[in-house]
């Protein structure tokens, strides 16, 4: 096998070898809260990060060290961390980075849950947001303040699916020395390694395409260990840290550890003291999506194609959002970065406006009307009186989202099952 598996061997087999003991091919659920130590020098070396290994499940498990081996594997980075959510994945990454008093310039297109976290939530930690236009990168030069701390965006903003340029916002970024964290949950590595385009920090909600099939919540963070965190603005990496033994973790960490600081901080820290940590049962499930994740993208892509050509041309549909369709605003940024295909997820806008979203949504049959994208089942959405509805209208509409916009999550059904199933509910409106 060459040194460094391709993506689609790395998917089946990275982190993981057959049990040496039982021989067991599959990977093994670790049901267990706890593991013995051997001695109590043991135990001190473990807790003093001395030595690596198995503490508590809290704080990691040998199934979800699989997992997050592997994503590291896929991501291009240097280390992982699953925690049970993708929104507790980014709550953690930001409290990781930065404290009271700080500051984020984070793209406005965003799931409707991570815009109320930084608009809403942060502000009662003192981290304060200024959101901005992703497809403008200068306007996250122009938001920095002496204190931001990171730059924030998805790689295909929820809802509107805009693809921003990676590069330019990442070269911002670099010039402030600044991380780039990246939500990469609408592409997947199958589609896009942020990591190549610059991004420091890559998010991934496992819940969505990675586990495929709408059964298992859960979250993941790629530190890309491209980061340097020894600049003084970072406080919590070269302050000493009260949360773990006064550690500077940019400073005084062994030298080949230092670059994954951020990785080994959001698990010693936030992890293991709030505590939202990923089920093993749920590990096995999303290591299951994964080693079929490639073949699953490649199918949705195609029939999110079809889907959002055919609305298209659909004489009751008033527009379409489809970052792959070349009519689209992010189309040449997205084909620039988008090799492997534009997503699962289309969002149009029916000519009858919101009531007639609401009848289309309402008389679809084999489309499931639900708040989740990324299942091989497909399913329908309003955003705007769902998922983003905390939002003000203002604040949707900052971040490309019109009342009566669907939202289209393709499955992997028949294509011609799918159209036959738009083409009724369509009619009705
Ligand atoms: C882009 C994006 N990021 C993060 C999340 C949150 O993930 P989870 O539902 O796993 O908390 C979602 C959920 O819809 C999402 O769409």
């Amino acid at each position: 096998m060459a040194t460094k598996p391709a993506f689609d061997t790395a998917s089946i087999h990275a982190g993981q070898v057959p049990d040496p003991k039982e021989l067991s091919r599959g990977v093994a659920i670790h049901r267990t809260t706890s593991y013995v130590f051997k001695n109590t020098e043991h135990a001190a070396n473990l807790f003093g990060l001395k030595e690596f290994g198995n503490i508590y499940t809290r704080l990691g498990n040998p199934t979800t060290a699989i997992l997050e081996e592997r994503i590291t594997a896929l991501e291009g980075g240097a280390a992982s961390v699953a925690v049970a959510s993708g929104t507790s994945a980014i709550f953690y990454t930001v409290i990781t980075i930065a404290k009271q008093g700080d500051h984020i310039v984070s793209a406005s297109n965003l799931y409707g849950g991570t815009y109320t976290q930084f608009d809403a939530i942060l502000p009662d930690f003192g981290i304060t947001t200024t959101f901005v236009d992703v497809t403008k990168p200068q306007e996250f030069e122009k938001a920095i303040k002496p204190n931001t701390k990171l730059l924030y965006l998805e790689t295909m903003g929820n809802p509107a699916l805009d693809v921003p340029d990676f590069e330019a916002i990442s070269k911002i970024a670099k010039k402030h020395k600044l991380p780039l964290v990246v939500d990469a949950t609408f592409t997947t590595p199958a589609l896009l390694k942020t990591i190549d385009h610059g991004a420091n920090i890559v998010i991934n909600s496992l819940t969505k395409w990675i586990g495929g099939h709408g059964t298992a919540i859960g979250g993941i963070v790629t530190d890309a260990g491209n980061f340097d965190w020894s600049d003084p603005k970072f406080e919590h990496f070269t302050k000493p840290d009260k949360n773990y033994h006064g550690l500077r973790w940019a400073l005084d960490l062994h030298d080949s550890l230092k670059p994954i600081a951020f990785a080994l901080r959001f698990r010693t820290v936030p992890l293991r003291n709030l505590g939202a940590s990923l089920s093993p049962d749920s590990s096995w499930i999303f290591l299951q999506g994964l080693e079929t994740l490639s073949l699953r993208m490649a199918k949705h892509v195609e029939n999110t194609r079809k889907v959002a050509e055919w609305l298209a041309k659909h004489k009751k549909v008033s527009w379409v959002r489809y970052p792959g369709l070349k009519s689209d605003p992010t189309y040449s940024v997205a084909n620039k970065y988008l090799k492997k295909g534009f997503g699962g997820v289309v969002v149009f806008g029916v000519k009858s406006g919101r009531e007639g979203g609401s009848k289309f949504i309402d008389n679809l049959k084999l489309f499931s009307h639900l708040a989740n994208v990324g299942d091989a089942k497909s399913l329908a959405l309003h955003p705007a009186s769902t998922s983003h509805s905390q939002l003000s209208e203002a604040q949707q509409k900052a971040g490309g989202l019109s009342p009566e916009l669907v939202r289209l999550s393709i499955g992997l059904e028949d294509i011609d099952d799918l159209l036959a199933d738009l083409e009724q509910a369509l009619s009705l409106t």
